[in-house]
């Protein structure tokens, strides 16, 4: 796995298999590094489509793709890596001040994302200028 920027990491959950099959369970304060206030998905993204392109001031988030596969590239400001998110035990924590943007989406991929907070356009960063300034503010 790529060295990613600072404040990213896959998080590996444990699966309960049986001859049934395979169920991962996810709790705030447990296997997510925060509560959770708010749970959405993204589903049928159109190909070539991508998405993201913010960053947040103060929302931490995790990502999952419970289905199908999709690229993520993040950025701190100083570099970026791309990791591919394609297993449903598996999370990318996107925590504030990392701009992300994904891509490559499969035709069947469902990227679920917990957050810690009611969605609040406020807390977005939209401008990549922005995002570069605010970062090496933080930097300073
Ligand atoms: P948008 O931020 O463009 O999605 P992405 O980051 O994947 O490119 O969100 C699409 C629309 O959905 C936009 O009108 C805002 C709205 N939205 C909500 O109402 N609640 C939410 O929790 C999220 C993430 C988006």
């Amino acid at each position: 796995m790529a060295n990613l920027p600072s404040g990213c990491r896959i998080i590996d959950f444990s699966t309960r298999g049986d001859e049934r099959g395979s169920l991962v369970a996810l709790e705030g304060g447990a296997e997510v590094p925060f509560d959770i206030r708010r749970v959405y998905t993204i589903f049928g993204t159109r190909e070539g489509v991508a998405r993201g392109f913010h960053a947040h001031h103060a929302l931490n988030q995790l990502a999952v793709a419970v289905a199908g596969s999709c690229d993520v590239i993040l950025d701190d400001g100083q570099r970026r890596e791309r990791v591919r998110l394609e297993r449903p035990d598996q999370g990318l924590t996107l925590p504030p001040m990392i701009w992300h943007e994904m891509e490559n989406f499969s035709p069947d991929c469902v990227l679920m994302v917990l957050a810690e907070d009611v969605y609040d356009e406020a807390d977005y960063i939209r401008s990549y200028d922005d995002f570069l300034r605010l970062a090496e503010e933080a930097q300073a």
